[in-house]
């Protein structure tokens, strides 16, 4: 495992995208694995501004996205249809059909956790995949006591991850209760891995994740086990480490 040590926030974006502008152009069909929340936002930003400034073409390239709401439409402005759409793909070249996130309101769900899991596959697996961490150690939605073994899953969310995300809500009564999410064998098939921390709130998750032993009650201990993963974190994230 690489840490990159950054100052903050601005800077751990600018790292994480250098790294995928730079695979981008050596391999311009990459199949990207993207991942929703505040922390991927400056890294979509740099891509964009990539993109618009230096020309960095998306057209090749396609994406597969972690996870997405049970029972949200893509045209919900809390769906991570629409947050990918607003935050990345509205601002690049990608190709129509070549951005992929589980369809959250398909009419049945297992069925539409199998079509993913086959669909990565169908792309030849997921080439880099940028991911998050929730303050529970969860990657993607895969809660404490996921198995290491799961794939593309419906899952019930925990509490404290509804609460965490109700920021992005009216209210906790309007967070869905459940989603679907790659599991952590999909997620630990990806080639390379970013992992992408900041601030305080995640400094304890990432002692935890840095000091830990591996575990299925901190998912993202799974990662310890894959042979490529780079840490970009910020100072604040790092306090405790
Ligand atoms: C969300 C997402 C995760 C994300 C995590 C952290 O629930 N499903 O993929 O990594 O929580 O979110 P944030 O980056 O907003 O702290």
């Amino acid at each position: 495992m690489r840490l990159i040590r950054t100052e903050n926030y601005q800077e751990m974006s600018l790292e994480a995208g250098k790294i995928i502008v730079k695979k981008i152009h050596s391999k311009p069909n990459i199949t990207l694995g993207l991942a929703t929340g505040s922390t991927p936002k400056g890294v979509y930003d740099y891509l964009i501004q990539n993109h618009k400034e230096n020309g960095t073409s998306f057209e090749q390239v396609n994406t597969i996205n972690l996870d997405e709401y049970a029972g949200l439409p893509a045209k919900d402005p809390q769906s991570y249809h629409y947050f990918m759409g607003q935050n990345l793909f509205n601002h690049i070249d990608i190709s129509e059909g070549h951005t992929h996130i589980p369809n959250g309101a398909a009419n049945d769900l297992d069925n539409e956790c199998r079509r993913y899991e086959e669909l990565i596959k169908d792309l030849g697996g997921v080439d880099l995949q940028l991911l998050g961490i929730g303050q529970n150690g969860h990657i993607g939605f895969n809660e404490p006591g996921t198995p290491f073994n799961s794939r593309t899953h419906l899952v019930t969310l925990a509490q404290d991850t509804r609460e965490a995300n109700s920021r992005f809500f009216h209210s906790i009564t309007d967070v869905p209760t459940h989603a679907i999410t790659m599991g952590i064998a999909s997620i630990l098939d990806s080639k390379e891995i970013l992992l992408l921390v900041s601030g305080i709130n995640k400094a304890e998750a990432l002692s935890k994740f840095m000091n830990g032993e591996i575990s299925e009650d901190f998912p993202a201990s799974a990662l310890k086990n894959h042979k490529n993963v780079t840490v970009i974190a910020d100072r604040d994230a790092l306090k405790y480490c």
